[in-house]
């Protein structure tokens, strides 16, 4: 694990996983491929330690010369495969970039390692790894009293979205089973934390209420997400890296199942903690039922029995520090905030989302 290839290393999870390698590994040497869609920005990536060990071009994980180019300059060794389109009610909206990027990207990628590696280079398991990033919504959707999300429940995509993550761990486990490509996957849940994008649920809450807007929850709000601070998922990737099985799947997640009402509520009383004298204090009072997003997944729940047994892995952040910190962080970085609010792509999505939602 000396030259690593990060792809959407300047989206949220990206870049706080070069931030926890930088700062972790003085070893590593990060080569960050990004496009920089609507959803990666470089402000994303400021503060990073280490930014002589940081490399960050702009390119498309489609573009197979590129990936050739870059890969053979760099040696790259290691792969860690982020770059996705990545939020559930644009791929309802507009499922054709989902396709392109998730799944004819994964396997551009894949194509590129495996010419490089076992083609050029005869590199093995133990000399190179390709880590796929992962939804647990490729599971589908729970029933009350199902059992947990295990890495052997079968495959049942609900949304484009999910659909387009499925086809691409196929595809992952494909040029394993075929090629011998050496991979690992694994299947998160649902992160928060900082950087990430204001359309997500917990980010777009806390805004909303600090401006005294509607806070929109779709349908009753009693569907079930697991909850993980992203530091905690950077600290499972690097694990699954180095200490992972060649081939294996490893199913991630905060071990916590709140309603959405909830998550909203916990949000809405830490701000009025902070914020007693606001004119938007109790913030619930935003809380707006909206139509319901269609195909809405009902519940998740992760089963980390594998991760924990075979690696020692647990998430560390409690769920309630973790939203105050969130908060915390969203309150002090106004800066980026605004640059993100001041962007018309990011107004005309809030309009295409929620203007016609009564
Ligand atoms: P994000 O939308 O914040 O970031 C995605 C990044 O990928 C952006 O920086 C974007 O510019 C880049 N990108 C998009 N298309 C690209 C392309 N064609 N070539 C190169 N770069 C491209 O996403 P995120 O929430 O950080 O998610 C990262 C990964 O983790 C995704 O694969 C996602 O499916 C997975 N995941 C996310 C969560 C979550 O809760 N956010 C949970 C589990 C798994
Ligand atoms: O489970 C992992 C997945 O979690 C990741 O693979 C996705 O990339 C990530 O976006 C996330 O998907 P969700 O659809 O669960 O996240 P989102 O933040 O969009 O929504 C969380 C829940 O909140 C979901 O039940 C929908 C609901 N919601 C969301 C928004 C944006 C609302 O009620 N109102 C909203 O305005």
């Amino acid at each position: 694990m000396k030259n690593m290839l990060i792809t959407g290393g300047a989206g949220f999870i990206g870049s706080n996983f070069v931030r926890y390698m930088l700062k972790n590994n003085s070893e590593v040497c990060i080569l960050n491929l990004d496009a920089l869609t609507y959803a990666g920005s470089l402000k994303n990536l400021e503060d990073v330690p280490g930014a002589e060990r940081h490399n960050f071009v702009q390119g498309d994980i489609c573009d197979r010369s590129r990936l050739d180019s870059l890969m053979r300059q760099h040696e790259i060794d290691t792969i860690v495969h982020f770059a996705a389109e990545s939020h559930v009610d644009r791929s309802i909206l507009g499922p054709k970039q989902f396709i392109q990027t998730n799944i004819v990207g994964t396997f551009t990628l894949l194509e590129a390692a495996k010419s490089y590696w076992l083609q050029d280079r005869k590199l093995d398991g133990n000399q190179a790894r390709f880590h796929h990033i992962s939804t647990d919504e490729v599971y589908g959707s729970l029933a009350p009293n199902e059992p947990a999300f295990a890495e052997t429940t079968p495959y049942q995509p609900n949304s484009p979205y999910a659909a387009s993550k499925a086809s691409s761990d196929h595809l992952v486990r494909a040029y394993h089973h075929t090629y011998g490509l050496p991979t690992t996957l694994t299947n998160c849940s649902n992160n928060y934390g900082p950087y990430q994008f204001p359309e997500k649920l917990i980010p777009l809450m806390i805004l909303n209420a600090l401006e005294g807007k509607p806070l929109p929850i779709y349908g009753d709000g009693h569907q079930i997400r697991d909850w993980l601070y992203v530091e905690d998922h950077c600290e499972a990737i690097e694990l699954v890296l180095r200490q992972g099985q060649v081939g294996e799947e490893y199913n991630i997640g905060g071990d916590n199942q709140p309603t959405n009402l909830e998550i909203i509520q916990t949000l809405c009383s830490i701000l009025d903690a902070r914020f007693p004298d606001s004119p938007h204090t109790p913030h619930s009072k935003l809380i707006k039922y909206v139509t319901d997003r269609p195909g809405h997944d009902r519940r998740y729940a992760i089963d980390m029995r594998k991760i924990h047994n075979a690696l020692g892995w647990q998430p560390r952040q409690a769920l309630a520090s973790g939203l105050e910190k969130t908060v915390d962080w969203y309150l002090a970085n106004s800066k980026w905030v605004v640059e993100i609010h001041k962007q018309q792509q990011y107004n005309q999505w809030m309009q295409q989302n929620y203007a016609d939602r009564p």
